[in-house]
């Protein structure tokens, strides 16, 4: 990407315009999740993990664009998820081969960002996206997906 900061303010523009839709959250993620895939060239799955009302110490898998996984309830503690649901920090893994606590959706996936979403103070849930490039996160993609978390706990 020649220049990220410009190309995430660009992007910030769209999803500002997506989440005013008149439409459901599911489907406003869903098209969240398409639009970043599609426009971020080392976003290779994008995806959200919500607490489940029902459980509230495990994630149930929400919209996403990509590969289908088998992960589609993950307990807190587990994986890269699991563990921002504990902590309520963003991790950015940069090589997966390198963590431990990590379930693999595809053996493809070389690096991992995810960014937890609070509403109220509150942990609700979090946005996860692999990348078949190793160590292509950096600050900026930290700050941009920070500001759509924001952006995303409006809607609920
Ligand atoms: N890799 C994640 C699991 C979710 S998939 O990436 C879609 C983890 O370690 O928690």
């Amino acid at each position: 990407m020649m220049n990220k900061s410009i190309r995430f303010q660009e992007l910030e523009i769209l999803i500002d315009e997506l989440v005013q839709e008149q439409t459901s959250m599911l489907m406003i993620l869903q098209n969240i999740s398409k639009l970043l895939k599609e426009e971020v060239e080392y976003y290779d799955w994008v995806g959200f993990y919500l607490v489940d009302k029902n459980n509230p110490d495990e994630l149930i898998l929400g919209p996403f664009e990509g590969s289908p996984t088998e992960h589609t309830r993950i307990p807190f503690g587990q994986g890269v998820c699991g563990q921002v649901a504990n902590i309520g920090k963003v991790i950015i893994v940069q090589d997966v081969s390198q963590e431990h606590n990590y379930l693999s959706c595809s053996i493809d996936v070389q690096s991992e960002i995810v960014v937890p979403i609070f509403k109220d103070g509150k942990f609700i849930g979090e946005i996860d996206i692999d990348s078949h490039k190793k160590a292509p996160f950096t600050k900026e993609d930290t700050v941009f997906l920070e500001k759509i978390a924001q952006k995303i706990s409006e809607l609920f």
